[in-house]
């Protein structure tokens, strides 16, 4: 289906080429002036020059032809000052196109000419380190972006890429070691088969991972002396040496190594995929850097071979920097100079991978905006290798910092690493707290606790992924428990308090009236707030277009709350179930069902659901 510009568009081309201007330039775009026309043309101001002509008079002649021909389009044309064309689009055209836009189960959207495949690589957690709000925001976007691109008809394939295979396995390893050296997967003569039961719970593995790198890196603390600070720096070293010792024995195929690090996995990832759920994300690639650690030896041996890759100071490095740099771009690193490989070895082999499994049109990261040189550098290498095909396309969307009101990285009130958990459980208590508030000042009757909760969840979910959605990705945002939690504003919770308005009043009819008719059809717009939502309905597809255009969920949210701030306008002016002229009920209850499919598709692109009441 056209977009609903693209046909006034075509129209207001048609009288210009009917005038004998050319239409290159014509076209119709939303007014800029809404108080004075829905839309408007400038293309007579473009002309002026070629047809030596005042652009008030190309506008003129346009205008007559339009009032002649395209009176079912447009009902009011009109010429200002210098030769703007002031349009707004009749009632019978908008509803004609919002009634074909209903017909559609994508409303609107149409099929892509050419269907990319692309890879989306996001999430990104890292085993046996808790989730934080860092990880949030890449699943969060990541899985807003997977959901835009497959509206658009194009398909996505999510891969959550785990760190899984770099020092924090070999600090973790080295850490059991230190804490149960009679473990038999430390014992190198073993032969026999390895228990089936990890020797460690998720809570312990959460502990032993910050003890361990806080050994292997250890920081000041209140009161020790500078002495004793010295002393635990160099046990500090021979730590850290001795865990990158079991990342390599690691990753060279240790059989007690990776009999733990699969107990590791395990546990990790099925405490992650609980996570996950609850966000409500999830990937069609459970793949982290081990995956393709096998490939490393044949990749290297290549990189060599053909010469992209040289020695410098003892490590094996991809040289990146281009001529029209302005900034340095360092080299990309390889292999460390004790031949273990790096978190560039396994992306880099990664995108070897996907090309040779998947050959992806495009691969997208979803990744914090502070890794964009190394991505830079992990482009540039991969692509000059010919380890990308030229033709695909590699794309980083990085995104900011979650801060708190303070302006700097949001923490726990004592300072700590805000985890993912406790910041879904803040939220989560506080719209229980409104939702709970709501229901007593509420004519409703009882108050089912145990639904309240669920629906409490449910809006939280809306409102730390709105919040976290409405700002462009690459912005850092504050991430306010009050403001997320609003049902007033461009908040999440406002977003699905308008839908399940909606959905009551539909509810409403059908216990006043029996079941809504099958016949409902839209009807031309009479009020101003009636032709408002219209005409915000009208402009779905060309947001889907832009969304996807940009990887902008932001986009998404933006009009999602402008069709919620013009749904409630319509509610608050007109009286619905009241209404006696039952076609015209029925024409507003189209309308209302029609704006309800809209929401449920916006808001599922933006990775949340609305309860039936709330
Ligand atoms: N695990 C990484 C981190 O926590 C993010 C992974 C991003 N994806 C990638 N292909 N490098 O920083």
């Amino acid at each position: 289906m056209n977009e609903f510009l693209e046909l006034a568009s075509k129209t207001v081309q048609k009288a210009f080429a009917e005038a004998g201007y050319p239409t290159d330039n014509v076209s119709v775009i939303l007014s800029n002036r809404p108080d004075l026309c829905e839309l408007q043309c400038n293309g007579a101001m473009a002309l002026a020059k070629t047809a030596h002509k005042a652009p008030f008079m190309i506008a003129g002649e346009v205008a007559e032809i339009l009032k002649k021909d395209a009176a079912d389009c447009f009902s009011k044309i009109e010429v200002v000052n210098p030769g703007f064309l002031n349009l707004d689009a009749s009632p019978s055209f908008v509803k004609s196109y919002l009634s074909d836009m209903s017909k559609e189960e994508k409303l609107g959207v149409p099929e892509p000419e050419a269907k990319e495949t692309i890879v989306l690589d996001y999430g990104g957690p890292n085993i046996a380190k808790p989730l934080h709000v860092g990880h949030l925001r890449s699943a969060v976007i990541g899985e807003s972006v997977k959901r835009i691109i497959r509206y658009a008809g194009h398909e996505a394939i999510g891969d959550i890429h785990m760190g899984d295979w770099g020092l924090q396995m070999g600090l973790i390893i080295c850490e059991l070691m230190e804490r149960k050296p009679e473990l038999v997967y430390f014992d190198e003569s073993f032969e026999g088969e390895y228990p089936k039961e990890a020797p460690f719970t998720i809570a312990e593995l959460e502990e032993i991972y910050p003890t361990a790198s806080g050994k292997a890196n250890p920081k000041p603390v209140d009161g020790e002396s500078e002495e004793a600070f010295e002393k635990r720096k160099e046990a500090g070293k021979i730590y850290k040496q001795k865990a990158m010792e079991c990342t390599k024995k690691l990753q060279d195929g240790q059989r007690g190594y990776r009999a733990l690090w699969d107990h590791i996995i395990d546990v990790s990832v099925s405490d992650m995929k609980k996570n996950y759920e609850k966000l409500k994300v999830d990937f069609d690639l459970w793949n982290g850097e081990s995956t393709v650690h096998n490939r490393i030896p044949a990749m290297v041996k290549r990189l060599r071979e053909e010469g992209w890759a040289h020695e410098s100071e003892g490590a094996l490095v991809i040289d990146v920097k281009e001529e029209t740099d302005n900034k340095e771009i360092p080299p990309c690193m390889v292999l460390k100079s004790d031949g273990a490989s790096l978190y560039n070895t396994t992306d880099l082999a990664t995108l070897e991978m996907r090309r040779e499994e998947i050959d992806p049109d495009r691969v997208i990261y979803v990744v914090d905006k502070r890794q964009s040189l190394y991505f830079e550098q992990i482009f540039r290498a991969a692509r000059k290798s010919g380890i990308v095909k030229p033709e695909t396309g590699l794309f980083f969307l990085g995104f900011g910092t979650v801060n708190g009101k303070d302006g700097k990285p949001y923490k726990t009130r004592d300072g700590g690493v805000m985890r993912l958990s406790m910041l879904i459980e803040q939220i989560e208590e506080a719209m229980l707290a409104k939702i709970l508030e709501n229901k007593k000042t509420s004519s409703e009757g009882a108050i089912d606790e145990a639904a309240a909760k669920q629906t409490a969840d449910m809006v939280a979910l809306a409102a730390i992924k709105y919040g976290d959605l409405s700002n462009q990705a690459a912005k850092d945002y504050i991430f306010d428990v009050d403001r997320f939690t609003s049902f007033e504003g461009d908040t999440g919770p406002y977003i699905l308090y308008t839908m399940v308005r909606i959905k009551s009043i539909l509810k409403k009819y059908e216990e006043k009236f029996g079941k809504l008719p099958e016949d409902l059809t839209l009807r031309d717009a009479e009020g101003a707030e009636e032709k408002e939502l219209c005409l915000v309905l009208t402009r779905f597809n060309a947001m889907v277009r832009n969304a996807f255009e940009e990887l902008a969920p932001h986009k998404v949210c933006a009009y999602v709350y402008e069709l919620a701030n013009a749904a409630n306008r319509l509610y608050h002016s007109t009286k619905i179930l009241d209404e006696p002229d039952a076609e015209k009920q029925k024409g507003y209850l189209a309308l209302l069902s029609l704006t309800g499919r809209v929401f449920e598709a916006g808001i599922s692109m933006l990775g949340f659901e609305a309860p039936e009441a709330m």
